[in-house]
């Protein structure tokens, strides 16, 4: 029979084994350990009783408590479905001037209905929703098709120059090509409406033949769209030339290639593609957008 002793460095006993010399400590597994995983046995073992535990081939037991993941899952999922529908069919019925005046409802336009904008239109309008070349600011109150909510609304549902079957449709014809306009009178229309929103060409003594000989065109050919004092009309979608807001550019060779070239700006329909909450909150979304950048 081993001898145990006391070692005489750490204190502790030795187990009385001893090979060439080196003898073995005695070093039990605390109690307290030992105390914690009796714990979680037991623990364990209520837990096999009470809840769903051993699988059994095809099946499970069940735990006398019957508790299922999956059936308060899709408790859950029914009550947040619920709650969405309330949410989406007051946002479909409701005035659009009550939804703006609604602050719970303004805080999760500039949530969703800036996501749904980075998700859908920003690729064109700009993440900030203020176009560039070829694509309209939508934050400007300068619009095209009108910025009251329910045009924005049909804009959106429709599109322009698009499949749709109501489809906006933008046309400025191509004047140069189609050869319905010489190139002098696209000259002078050019410096014509240039002088619209340029003070100074307008009094510029050696342009005055050109200004009256342009002018005199756009009557004749351009005021049933643009209008007579060339301020644009949203029925057609037509651009007012007279506020130096320019969507293809107002410099000297743009108004000639527009008038040469003519544009069909293409903005797709969204009536299948977004519903009629999402459409109404874009809308609510781009009508804070024009708010916030007015208010600057
Ligand atoms: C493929 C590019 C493209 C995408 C994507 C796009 N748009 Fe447009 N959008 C245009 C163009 C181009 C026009 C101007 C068409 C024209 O020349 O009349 C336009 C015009 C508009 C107008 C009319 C502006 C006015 O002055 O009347 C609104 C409103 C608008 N877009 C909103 C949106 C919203 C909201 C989305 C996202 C759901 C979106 N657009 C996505 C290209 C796009
Ligand atoms: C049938 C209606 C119609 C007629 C007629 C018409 N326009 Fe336009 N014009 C438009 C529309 C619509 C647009 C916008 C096109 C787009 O958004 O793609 C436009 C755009 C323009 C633009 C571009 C504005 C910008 O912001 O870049 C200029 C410039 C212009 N027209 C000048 C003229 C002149 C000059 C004439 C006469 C020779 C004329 N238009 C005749 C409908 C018309």
């Amino acid at each position: 029979m081993a001898k145990q002793e006391r070692d005489p460095h750490t204190g502790r006993m030795t187990t009385g084994h001893e090979w060439n010399g080196i003898k073995e400590l005695s070093t039990p597994i605390p109690r307290l350990v030992w105390m914690f995983l009796i714990a979680t046995l037991i623990c364990s073992l209520i837990m096999w009783v009470l809840l769903p535990a051993i699988p059994t081939g095809k099946s499970y037991t069940k735990g006398l408590l019957g508790a299922d993941e999956t059936q308060s899952l899709a408790v859950n999922l029914i009550a947040a479905q619920k709650r969405r529908e309330d949410w989406v069919q007051h946002i479909e019925v409701t005035d659009f001037s009550v939804l703006a005046a609604d602050p719970k409802m303004s805080t999760y336009v500039e949530k969703t209905g800036k996501r749904l904008f980075l998700d859908n239109c920003a690729m064109c309008h700009g993440a900030t929703g203020q176009g560039g070349i070829n694509f309209p600011n939508l934050t400007d109150d300068q619009w095209l098709w009108g910025g009251a909510p329910e045009q924005i609304m049909e804009t959106l549902r429709v599109g322009i120059n698009h499949i749709h079957e109501d489809t906006r449709y933008s046309v400025m014809q191509a004047y140069g090509r189609d050869e319905l306009l010489s190139r002098d009178d696209i000259n002078n229309l050019v410096v014509y409406i240039q002088s619209l929103s340029h003070a100074a060409l307008k009094a510029d003594e050696t342009k005055q033949t050109g200004l009256a000989a342009g002018a005199a065109l756009f009557q004749a050919n351009c005021s049933f769209c643009h209008g007579e004092d060339a301020k644009g009309m949203t029925s057609v979608g037509a651009p007012n030339l007279t506020d130096d807001f320019w969507l293809y550019g107002g410099d000297k060779t743009s108004i000639y290639q527009t008038l040469q070239n003519g544009r069909q700006g293409v903005m797709p329909s969204w009536d299948k593609r977004l519903t009629l909450a999402e459409r109404k909150l874009l809308t609510l979304y781009i009508l804070k957008l024009e708010a916030a950048v007015n208010e600057k």
